[in-house]
């Protein structure tokens, strides 16, 4: 998590990408729920161009259901299989690698054709950082799968999980870069908190927060703050501190404070399920 990323970091991230590549039939995107299109990255459809793609909107459980399904549904739209995870949860193994297979149905067609038969499935999980690339591998594939260990030739020096007779994953994940030059990509990252707190100026995240929520999830903030929904949204966030004691010495109200305790609440779901970006329609 909370990697800086610089010019060198991005290229080396997406040489060894590339590698990668050669040897997978599909990529499986992570993707977080709560903002399905800043947390993906930019780059990936020409990195990955001729491979099956299969995307995973996980934290679901943090995610507003019903605009995940919409979700779902646009990815799909667009020719990706798509599931809805909590990664840290196991029993979805049977579902995924079903997918999988199905995702690659054209290849492995293609190789009976040409007479190979039970070449396993190789696929390769990627995304930017913190949306639960580890958590995944780790429950879905941890414990439960064999590492199959080294191989000669084109995999040298890659390790990989057989899921099933039929489907291997590279162990490890492919950290992608978000997509820096869209300022409400990074607001969207910063609230569900993969960008280091420290770096931002946390008042105006929760103002716009503030605004977002008041907008598209109307009671929740009064709900939870009993605060007045209608007023300005830096006297909202002023009234938050009120509500809940965050004083500097001399009394004076620590909206600082109250920004942090309001975007806690949100990650953590203490506000519910939300969702921060609608697919476009
Ligand atoms: P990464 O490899 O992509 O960088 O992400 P990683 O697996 O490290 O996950 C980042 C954080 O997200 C972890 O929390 C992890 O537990 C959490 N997480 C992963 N998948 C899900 C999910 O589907 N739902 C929810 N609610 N959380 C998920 P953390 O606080 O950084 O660590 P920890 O407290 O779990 O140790």
């Amino acid at each position: 998590m909370n990697i800086q990323w610089y010019p060198g970091h991005m290229t080396k991230a997406r040489r060894m990408m590339q590698e990668d590549m050669k040897l997978i039939d599909i990529v499986i995107e992570l993707v977080d729920a709560r903002v399905p299109a800043s947390s993906k990255n930019p780059d990936i459809d020409t990195l990955a161009a001729g491979k099956a793609r299969m995307i995973l909107l996980n934290k679901y459980d943090l995610a507003d259901q019903a605009r995940t399904e919409e979700w779902e549904k646009w990815y799909a739209d667009k020719g990706f299989f798509v599931f809805k995870l909590d990664a840290r949860k196991s029993g979805q193994m049977k579902a995924i690698v079903a997918m999988i297979q199905e995702a690659c149905k054209a290849k492995i067609e293609r190789d009976k054709r040409r007479g190979i038969i039970n070449r396993p499935v190789r696929a390769m999980v990627v995304g930017i950082p913190n949306v639960g690339k580890s958590t995944f591998i780790n429950s879905f594939a941890g414990k439960a799968c064999a590492k199959t260990g080294n191989r000669p030739g084109v995999t040298k020096g890659k390790q990989w999980i057989r899921l099933n007779k039929n489907v291997e994953l590279l162990d490890t994940p492919g950290i992608l870069w978000p997509k820096f030059e869209d300022q409400q990509v990074g607001k969207r990252l910063a609230m569900i908190g993969s960008i280091r707190d420290d770096l931002l100026d946390l008042s105006e995240l929760a103002v716009d927060f503030i605004g977002f929520m008041t907008k598209f999830y109307p009671g929740i903030l009064s709900g939870r703050y009993d605060v007045d929904e209608k007023c300005d949204k830096i006297e909202l966030l002023e009234q938050i501190a009120r509500v809940r004691g965050c004083l500097l010495k001399g009394g004076m109200l620590d909206t600082e404070k109250a920004s942090k305790l309001l975007l806690e609440d949100f990650r953590s779901s203490k506000l519910g399920r939300i969702t921060l970006e609608f697919p476009e329609r």
